[in-house]
């Protein structure tokens, strides 16, 4: 996600940023949106690209419309991409690098991570939860927790990860789809994942069903992928085994998943976060009281209060009467 605005005298001459995939990057869009750049100052969140790809190089057309200075938060770390800094220095034009640094990285943070790093997925939980941290009621009833703007909101946030995960039992309790279906529609529908070790899926459940259409992976535990090949031929749910979590999230990553959002349950959200292998936690709550129910995390160890580690909160929203808050393990930082 890029914005970018030039500037001259104190002045917005133009602002733009990358609709999708393809479109014409933040900085010519917002050259675009300015009749006149000569002598101004582009402030961007993203090192603007030296390379051609699916559109022209960014820096040459800063330096074509005689941009005099950029500012930008972050460096880029794609290959292809990179070294854009150093090709506007060689034109003559001024640099800054460093501008709200971490707001920046966390607002790339799965671009960021996925570029730097490949023995998994960024990984991101997201889950719904009670005044009192209860994630389902007492009689395991979760649907529905927070109200239609929330979940409006997770079918966006869908669109921007890879795959979209859950543990085998909501697999079975809720029976989701698991795709995108809100306003915004996606170029490809994220890959669909089901965590469940003994690979006893039931090929009943509408994502199995629908496993044709929806790239569907189960993940297993080596010693069950017969079993679930088995039970799941003809389905087209693609049956895949790894050792432990962090062997199943490596076989994610080798199938170019590079961001996954887990949406629960408390089980395994409960694991990754044991295992320190969640990157972010969405956490939406809504101003009900359950009582008892399904605890967020119910599983985890006891940490003591002076040993428990802060995360970051990278964004805070409300949605309907419900309210959001994005945090992180710790913002990665590209060099
Ligand atoms: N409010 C919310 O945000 C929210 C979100 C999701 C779910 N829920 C609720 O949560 C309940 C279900 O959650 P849950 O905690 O009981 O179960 P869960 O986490 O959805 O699923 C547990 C299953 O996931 C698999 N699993 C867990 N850890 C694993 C690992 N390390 N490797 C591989 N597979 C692993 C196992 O499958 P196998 O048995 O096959 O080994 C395990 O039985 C439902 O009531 C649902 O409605 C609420």
């Amino acid at each position: 996600m890029v914005g970018a605005v030039l500037l001259r005298g104190g002045q917005v001459l133009g602002e733009g940023y990358h609709r999708e995939f393809g479109a014409p990057h933040a900085e010519v869009a917002a050259l675009a949106a300015c009749p006149d750049a000569e002598g101004a100052t582009c402030v961007v969140n993203l090192e603007p690209c030296s390379h051609l790809g699916k559109t022209p190089a960014c820096t040459d057309a800063l330096v074509a419309a005689g941009v005099r200075r950029v500012v930008f938060a972050v460096r880029d770390p794609h290959r292809a991409a990179a070294g854009g800094a150093d090709a506007l220095i060689r034109a003559g034009v001024e640099v800054e690098c460093g501008l709200l640094r971490e707001q920046a990285a966390a607002l790339n943070a799965p671009f960021l991570w996925a570029e730097t790093r490949t023995e998994r997925p960024f990984v991101a939980l997201k889950l719904a939860t009670s005044l009192d941290g209860f994630v389902a009621d007492e009689w395991h009833k979760s649907q529905w927790i927070t109200g239609p703007e929330a979940r409006e909101h997770v079918h966006w946030l869908r669109t921007g990860f890879d795959g979209v995960a859950v543990g085998r039992a909501t697999a079975e309790v809720d029976d989701p789809q698991l795709t995108a279906r809100g306003a915004t529609v996606p170029r490809k529908q994220p890959t669909r994942v089901v965590f469940g070790r003994s690979g006893l899926l039931d090929p009943k459940l509408r994502l199995v069903r629908s496993a044709g259409e929806i790239s569907s992976v189960l993940l297993v535990d080596p010693g069950s992928r017969s079993q679930a090949e088995d039970r799941l031929t003809g389905t087209g749910v693609r049956v895949v085994a790894g050792e432990g979590l962090v062997g199943k999230l490596h076989e994610l990553r080798a199938m170019a998943i590079r961001s996954l959002l887990v949406e629960g349950g408390p089980r395994l959200a409960a694991e990754l976060l044991e295992r320190d292998l969640a990157d972010r936690i969405y956490l939406y709550q809504a101003p009900i009281l359950l009582g008892q129910g399904l605890a967020a995390f119910a599983t985890r160890q006891p940490v003591r209060l002076d040993a428990a580690v802060r995360w970051v909160p990278v964004e805070r929203k409300a949605f309907g009467d419900s309210n959001l808050i994005v945090v992180d393990r710790k913002i990665c930082l590209p060099e």
